[in-house]
């Protein structure tokens, strides 16, 4: 017979504890036990729910990996409609809110709590008799859709309470997924071959709305709670005050909140986190300022959908949405063919946006970015903007696949995909896109860091036909200079000293300006510490370059390759009739004659007195020291030497006498 009271005893134990567990390590970050031990528990409870399936409760830890699936989402009545939040945009349109507020209340409100707005999608909790009941999407505020047994797989929302909590109340919140989670998520679908997420809030939506929780669990998804929906019991007499309480219900509550004073706080608050929001690990759109007392919010009260007594003070909106109107194709330096999107201008974040990077076709394709598509793109910081993927859901089927162009744009030669890369290159060389932006590159800072010979410039003087390649810069003439639109005679000075100056360039510089494909500045710093001059690089053999650690086959072929082209190596002769310094100047200071030695002198000198011989010996570079050890290079002994003489022969110290010490310094050019 099987003791059937005391297994469900054992499983409701280890439901305890391993909700307390959970507790400890989702909310608060601070696990008491092990992951073994914690693994141990679990699998115990699942033991004694598989052979006794009577005794599973829905609120069951190990119903967390997922119940059988929802058939279709039932609808939830929300008692009390979820709001959403007015945004205020600056600083004026905040004080304009504390104006307006306060002015119902008549006189300037303070105490209020500044929270980050997740960037998320808002749950309602429902919790009876200590038990998480109903778990609701906030659909259109009034009826949302139950996703209880997708909730219930989130390990930071608590499954049964303390004791002491209301009956029946409702928890409302933001689940999200973190921005690790999110990349991890999307790597996983890439492998898989399945659609990725654009963001990581549409993630975190797709991932409630499963219909098979135990996918919902795999997601790593997490909440912060930001308020009470309503409850049958009594609550705090503020919204600070109730976080608190939640918080020691076991709820999460997001530990950047603040508490503060003044509406001028609230703006310190913003700005506090306007810029570092880059460095948390989950998006927030804005910070929520709420007013603090539970009575001045029921004073308050709402207009419309929207309640007075909180706003939402939006960050500068990083992305937008737009129509990809086109995918051009930038000619690179080496060749290689790189697509951007052509847009129709959009404001993100205070800024136009007319195109943005595409990276290469792979990307293109993995996103399944269409011509036509309506895209979301994304700014951040000063980095270029980029295509984040397309809203899949505004597809007419009007939009057209992109495909790399057989002829490069620019000269009409042959395009080709090496293997394995990412990328389709232009084959001809001589391509004049090719030529500008390696020229472009020539000059650039890293490389040869001529000033003045910006973008226009290099135009300028390939239309005019001055210069075919960056090699026929160190050929240009003052007077073809001055010819140059626009150019005044003091920026050509300035311009042939700085191409001047280039020619002193180290030669990890000139090897990195010659752009070969593949070699960065790393590299050329390796090359020319490994090589010494550009011509026992140019004449280095593949097996020679792999030869060198960190030097792979592509990277070798492409030196080796580089240096075969008869265009380039007209490049390096070039620079090399024009006096480009094309090797490391060995420039090691030339040694002191006395470098590394070092000298004591005993007995008295016949030449000059002690102290003269040992300036002398300094000045050229030796020491001298004052008793002999084992660092003593030369015992120099005059006349009635003391006992250093007897410690230098138990050393083995060579003994010079004052003639040997002259003809020493003699051979030295002393
Ligand atoms: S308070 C009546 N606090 O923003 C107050 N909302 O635009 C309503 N949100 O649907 C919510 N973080 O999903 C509040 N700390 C926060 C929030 C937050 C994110 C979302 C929430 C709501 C939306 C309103």
């Amino acid at each position: 017979m099987v003791d059937l009271y005391g297994v469900k005893e054992r499983a409701e134990k280890l439901r305890g504890q391993i909700n307390y567990h959970n507790y400890r390590y989702y909310v608060l970050d601070s696990p008491e036990i092990s992951d073994a031990e914690y693994d141990a528990l679990m699998l115990e409870l699942i033991r004694l729910e598989g052979e006794h399936p009577e005794l599973v409760t829905p609120d069951s830890p190990t119903q967390r990996v997922g119940a059988a699936p929802v058939e279709a989402f039932g609808v939830v009545e929300h008692p009390v409609p979820l709001l959403s939040l007015g945004n205020v945009f600056d600083h004026e349109e905040l004080l304009a809110w504390h104006k307006r507020v306060s002015n119902i209340v008549k006189y300037p409100i303070e105490d209020f709590v500044c929270e980050l707005k997740m960037d998320g999608l808002a749950v309602a909790l429902t919790y009876e008799d200590g038990r998480l009941a109903t778990g609701a999407t906030r659909g259109d505020g009034f009826r949302g859709e139950n996703i209880t047994q997708n909730l219930r797989t989130i390990r930071s929302i608590p499954l049964t309470l303390p004791r002491d909590a209301p009956r029946r109340f409702e928890v409302r919140g933001e689940v999200f997924l973190t921005k690790a989670g999110f990349k991890k998520l999307n790597a996983e679908r890439e492998r898989a071959g399945l659609p990725l997420f654009a963001n990581p809030r549409n993630a975190a939506a797709g991932s409630v709305r499963q219909l098979d929780p135990k996918i919902t669990a795999r997601r790593p998804l997490d909440i912060y709670v930001y308020s009470l929906g309503w409850s049958q019991s009594p609550v705090p007499p503020t919204h600070w005050e109730i976080m608190e309480y939640l918080k020691s219900l076991g709820f999460k509550v997001n530990p950047l909140n603040a508490h503060v004073e003044e509406i001028e706080d609230v703006e310190t608050y913003y700005q506090s986190w306007v810029h570092r929001r880059e460095n948390l690990d989950y998006e927030t759109d804005g910070v929520v300022a709420k007013v603090n007392s539970i009575a001045l919010q029921e004073q308050l009260g709402a207009v419309g959908r929207e309640p007075r007594w909180a706003i939402a003070y939006k960050f500068p909106a990083t992305q937008g949405t737009t129509r990809l109107i086109d995918i051009g194709i930038n000619v690179g330096r080496t060749g290689s063919l790189n697509p951007y999107a052509v847009l129709e201008p959009v404001a993100v974040g205070g800024v136009t946006i007319r195109s943005a990077a595409l990276h290469n076709e792979d990307d293109i394709r993995r996103k399944d970015i269409r011509i036509g598509d309506i895209v979301i793109v994304q700014r951040a910081g000063e980095v270029i903007p980029e295509v984040v993927g397309p809203v899949v859901s505004r597809r007419t089927g009007e939009e057209r696949v992109f495909e790399t162009p057989r002829r490069c744009p620019v000269c009409g030669s042959e395009v080709v995909r090496p293997e394995g890369e990412a990328m389709s290159y232009c084959t001809n060389t001589a391509c004049p896109a090719q030529i500008y932006e390696s020229i472009k590159h020539f000059v650039s800072r890293g490389a040869m860091d001529i000033r003045g010979v910006g973008e226009q410039m290099t135009a300028a003087l390939l239309d005019a036909g001055l210069i075919k390649d960056a090699g026929d810069i160190y050929y240009l003439t003052r007077e073809e200079l001055l010819k140059m639109e626009r150019l005044a005679e003091k920026s050509t000075e300035n311009i042939l000293a700085s191409i001047e100056k280039s020619k002193d360039r180290p030669l990890a510089n000139v090897i990195f300006a010659l752009g070969i494909r593949h070699v960065g500045g790393e590299t050329a710093e390796l090359l020319a510490s490994q090589f010494g001059s550009l011509d026992q690089l140019a004449q280095a053999s593949e097996e020679e370059l792999l030869s060198i650690p960190s030097i792979g086959p592509k990277l070798a072929q492409s030196i080796v390759s580089f240096f075969r082209q008869e265009p380039n190596r007209r490049i390096v002769e070039k620079l090399r009739l024009a006096g480009v310094k094309l090797e490391e100047k060995q420039e090691a200071p030339r040694e002191l004659p006395l470098a590394g030695m070092e000298f004591v002198i005993t007995g008295r000198l016949e030449s000059s007195s002690r102290e003269q011989a040992e300036a002398k010996i300094k000045a050229m570079g030796g020491k001298a020291g004052d008793s002999v050890t084992r660092k003593t290079t030369y015992l120099v002994v005059g006349a009635d030497p003391g006992s250093k003489l007897a410690r230098a022969q138990a050393l083995g110290t060579k003994v010079l006498n004052e003639e040997e010490f002259l003809s020493l310094l003699r051979e030295r050019g002393v």
